[in-house]
């Protein structure tokens, strides 16, 4: 069925992407609402071969819209989406503001797409985009074998920050390419030649709050509440694409050629494990691309039998946030 469609933060790193993904994959819009904020207010995005007028978002803007794409920060989100909803419309948000809320559901359309249908506040929340790059490969493994344990370090691209930080990546490249001195603003440190710890505030437990999302979102999506789960995340100077190291714990045995077997069939995945010429994913290979890819796919020797270490790549602009949106949509 047709549907009226609006994305709010259509100019950003996510909202550009959403409108890529609509076109690509032929969803059935009728009319197309794109806003964004006042600044942007007037300008132009092309949509099949059209030019749509960029409109600011203000709480009175989402009448007559069938599903609202969020692609704005979790502070706007809290303020646009409980309208967007009461004039109707199902949101997909992208923002961290609904995802561990009880009442909304928080999917990725490989693992629970069922979750998508009980929906009590109208609001289905996309997860977090390092999240979704691991949940995509360990759900086929964790439902074959049942995973117990994971221990995950991430390598996030600039871009997970948005647009501004993937042009300060950019630029401070450039000036340090010319010996100029190194500016940064959007992100707290140097990126360019140099990597830091997640840029997200560190909680009471040590952990930042990317850490702290991919352990709770996890348990969320897989509905495996005691699963434990820890990660390390963070920044490095790649523009695009985030880059995973996976060590899974299962309760049933488990063997490198059974994940393979069971990861060559899974949605979503693609293998690149090239042994002999040491070739497994990188940020490039994934990036624009809609699958998250996984290599060196090799038994946790400190856990022979039942560990298994995994080494993935996703674009996160793409799966972790505007194709997963997109899916869900296509779920409604
Ligand atoms: N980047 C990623 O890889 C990624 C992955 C997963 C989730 N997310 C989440 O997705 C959301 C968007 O992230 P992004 O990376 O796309 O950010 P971004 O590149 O900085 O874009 C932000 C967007 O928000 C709009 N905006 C800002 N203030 C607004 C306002 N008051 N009213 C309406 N629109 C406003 C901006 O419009 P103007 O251009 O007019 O300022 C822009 O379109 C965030 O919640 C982020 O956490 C991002």
């Amino acid at each position: 069925m047709v549907k009226n469609v609006g994305i709010v933060g259509v100019t950003g790193a996510v909202g550009q992407e959403m409108l890529a993904c609509l076109e690509k994959r032929n969803f059935p819009v009728d009319e197309l609402r794109v806003m964004a904020s006042a600044r942007s207010a007037g300008k132009k995005v092309a949509f099949r071969g059209k030019e749509l007028t960029i409109i600011e978002a203000t709480t009175s803007s989402f009448g007559g819209l069938d599903i609202v794409l969020m692609a704005v920060e979790a502070d706007q989100s809290k303020e646009f989406s409980p309208a967007a909803v009461m004039a109707g419309a199902v949101v997909v948000d992208n923002s961290s503001a609904f995802r561990m809320d009880p009442e909304v559901p928080l999917v990725v359309p490989e693992v629970n797409p069922e979750t998508a249908k009980v929906r009590p506040k109208g609001i289905i929340a996309n997860p977090n985009c390092s999240t979704i790059i691991m949940n995509v490969p360990v759900w086929p493994l964790h439902k074959a074998k049942t995973a117990k344990r994971v221990i995950v370090s991430t390598y996030q691209a600039a871009s997970g920050a948005g647009k501004p930080a993937m042009e300060e990546l950019e630029n401070t490249t450039k000036a340090w390419a010319k010996g100029e001195p190194i500016k940064t603003a959007v992100f707290p440190y140097q990126l360019c030649m140099n990597l830091f710890s997640h840029n997200s505030g560190i909680g009471p437990d040590g952990y930042n709050s990317e850490e702290t999302k991919m352990t709770l979102e996890t348990r969320k999506i897989f509905g495996a509440p005691d699963m434990m789960i820890a990660a390390t995340c963070v920044r490095v100077p790649v523009l695009r694409a985030h880059c995973e190291a996976i060590t899974v714990e299962f309760e049933k045995p488990i063997t490198p050629d059974e994940a393979r077997e069971i990861l060559s069939s899974a949605p979503g995945v693609k293998i690149l494990d090239d042994r002999k010429a040491n070739r497994s994913p990188q940020p490039l290979d994934a990036t624009g691309l809609d699958e998250v890819f996984v290599g060196r796919i090799r038994e946790d020797v400190s856990l022979p039998g039942r560990g298994l270490m995994l080494f993935v790549a996703g674009d996160q602009i793409l799966k972790g946030a505007a194709l997963n949106a997109v899916q869900i949509a296509e779920l409604l």
